[in-house]
């Protein structure tokens, strides 16, 4: 598809082979259409969990034949909205990405902030914050982190529209929509809105012309259909798998600390299952 205005050729051209969890799915043709055109030696994701999103950003890497690594920092143990982890999580997780994509994807099981020293001042071309979603805990990745973005550095911010309208009480616990408000007055921003949110920040100060119809659009209405409608597809092949999507009203249910034997995590391995036969 294209648009009177756009050529979306990586978003097009890709389809993903790992659906594991629907929170950020939305977005996958977004991210490819991102390293599509960014290029990015070194990608970081903070929150790596089942592998949605990373499992996106190396496909998109291997494909665009980008020479470089894409770093998934977890300490799969769980957090305040997701409960714990069972860990057969990371060994599977693990075992895809080592299959699928040697060339570049390294899983790094620290806490964040142990994980911010092994990178260096200015290396990190792509940061995708996705971790625990308080205030506090957004902020202090989004500062830990920022030294380590490059000159043509970009941040993507999960569930910056996660509301209280939308998702009931357990959306008092976010904080990724008021810390974006406040980063995005110092930056070139752009949002979507779709898939509880995706917040995007160019922090460097070098912005190449194709990334910049991307995320510094001329028609941000037209960007925004576009990637909200792809997205949408993608929550379809989702659904197919035979997986009740979460309403916006059940996000608290779901990310709530349930335990293992919680429905939604039911579902989600019943999901696990019918996802390897699909996409092996
Ligand atoms: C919302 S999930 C990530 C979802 C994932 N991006 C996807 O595509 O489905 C958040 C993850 O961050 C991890 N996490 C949260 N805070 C962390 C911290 N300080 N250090 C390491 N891992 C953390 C949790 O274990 C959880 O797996």
């Amino acid at each position: 598809m294209t648009t009177p205005n756009y050529t979306f050729t990586w978003a097009e051209q890709l389809s993903p082979r790992l659906l594991k969890s629907p929170w950020w799915i939305g977005h996958i043709p977004f991210a490819y259409e991102l390293i599509g055109r960014l290029h990015p030696r070194t990608i970081v994701e903070l929150g790596t969990y089942s592998g949605s999103s990373f499992a996106a950003f190396c496909q998109a890497m291997q494909a665009a034949g980008v020479d470089g690594k894409c770093y998934g920092v977890d300490l799969w143990e769980g957090d305040i909205h997701m409960g714990r982890f069972d860990e057969s999580l990371f060994e599977e997780v693990r075992g895809y990405m080592q299959r699928e994509y040697p060339m570049h994807a390294v899983l790094i099981r620290k806490d964040f902030n142990s994980a911010a020293d092994d990178f260096n001042a200015g290396s990190i071309d792509l940061l995708h914050i996705d971790g625990t979603h308080t205030y506090e805990a957004v902020s202090n990745d989004f500062n830990t982190w920022l030294p380590k973005m490059s000159s043509r550095g970009v941040v993507l911010f999960h569930d910056t529209n996660v509301t209280v309208e939308k998702a009931g009480e357990a959306a008092l616990r976010f904080g990724v929509r008021r810390l974006f408000d406040e980063v995005k007055a110092s930056y070139t921003h752009f949002e979507f809105d779709h898939c509880w949110g995706l917040g995007v920040l160019l922090v460097g100060s070098e912005v190449s012309e194709p990334v910049r119809e991307l995320i510094q659009p001329d028609d941000p209405a037209t960007i925004k259909a576009y990637f909200a409608a792809k997205g949408e597809v993608v929550s379809r092949q989702f659904e197919a798998l035979g997986v009740e999507l979460p309403k916006h009203g059940e996000y608290s249910q779901s990310h709530s600390n349930q335990g293992e034997t919680a429905p939604w995590r039911q579902r989600l391995g019943r999901l696990a299952e019918s996802a390897r036969r699909l996409f092996a």
